[in-house]
């Protein structure tokens, strides 16, 4: 599914957190947000999520403009840093979490229900873990169970806000290249937060830098490597 960002403003209490800020990306692109902190990453990504209203600006999913309608009702995915799993719920529990709370007339079976959480445990590379508590796993392995938390009502945009920053090094670049894997399989539009160069230039098609919540250059991570498109780029990347 495209998206667009057309000219999004957002303050908070005076202070300007995104300024004019508008963005294409093409259905089935995977996108990196790159920028300092406090650039306007997570503001941006709340505001796709619909856990934030801007004050200007139209976001489209498609042809449907969504600005204002609830984070339930957008069809996206997201997977935050700090939207950790239930502790008290198995991760069968925790991936079908997004299935059981819907209305009684549209929640799929008990059966399809199971069969769906099987599905992703597969697809994240942790078959049979179903019956374990969140703190019987690995951090890495619970990144895994986020997102196939995500996936479980089948996005068509999956948003990500530096999903794997409190994971090594090792295990970053593991779940990096099954992210990217999933991506392509599932035909998502993926928009992932990070302040880690490498990881933005390693995983998406075009990398969109912001600074100071302005986009300063969006484009292919060769591109912006031979040809930054202002001082702050080019001194942000050495
Ligand atoms: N709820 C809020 N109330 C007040 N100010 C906020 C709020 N959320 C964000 N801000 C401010 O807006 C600016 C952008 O914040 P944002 O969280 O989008 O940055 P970020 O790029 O995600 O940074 P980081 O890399 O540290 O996560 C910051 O100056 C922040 O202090
Ligand atoms: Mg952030």
């Amino acid at each position: 599914m495209s998206i667009r960002v057309e000219h999004v403003s957002k303050t908070f209490s005076a202070y300007p957190a995104l300024n004019d800020v508008s963005l294409e990306i093409a259905n089935g692109e995977f996108v990196a947000l790159l920028g300092p902190s406090g650039s306007g990453k997570t503001t941006l990504l709340r505001i796709l999520a619909g856990l934030e209203v801007p004050e200007e600006g139209k976001i489209r999913f498609g042809e449907r403009d969504v600005t204002r309608d609830q984070p339930a009702s957008r069809g996206i995915g997201f997977v935050f840093q700090h939207y950790a799993l239930f502790g008290h719920m198995t991760v069968a529990q925790n991936i079908a979490f997004g299935l059981n709370v819907m209305k009684r007339s549209q929640r799929p079976s008990r059966k399809l229900t199971r069969d769906r959480v099987e599905e992703l445990l597969v697809l994240v590379q942790l078959p049979g873990l179903g019956k374990r508590y969140p703190n019987q796993l690995s951090g890495g392995q619970r990144q895994r169970v986020a997102l196939a938390r995500a996936l479980a009502r089948e996005p068509r945009i999956l948003l990500l806000d530096e999903p794997f920053g409190a994971l090594d090094a090792k295990v970053r670049r593991e779940l990096r290249v099954a992210l990217r894997e999933i991506h392509n399989e599932l035909g998502l539009t993926s928009i992932f937060v990070t302040h880690d160069h490498e990881e933005a230039f390693g995983l998406a098609d075009r990398v969109a830098i912001l600074n100071q919540g302005s986009i300063e250059q969006f484009a292919g991570p060769e591109e912006i490597a031979s040809q930054p498109a202002s001082p702050f780029i080019r001194s942000f990347l050495s």
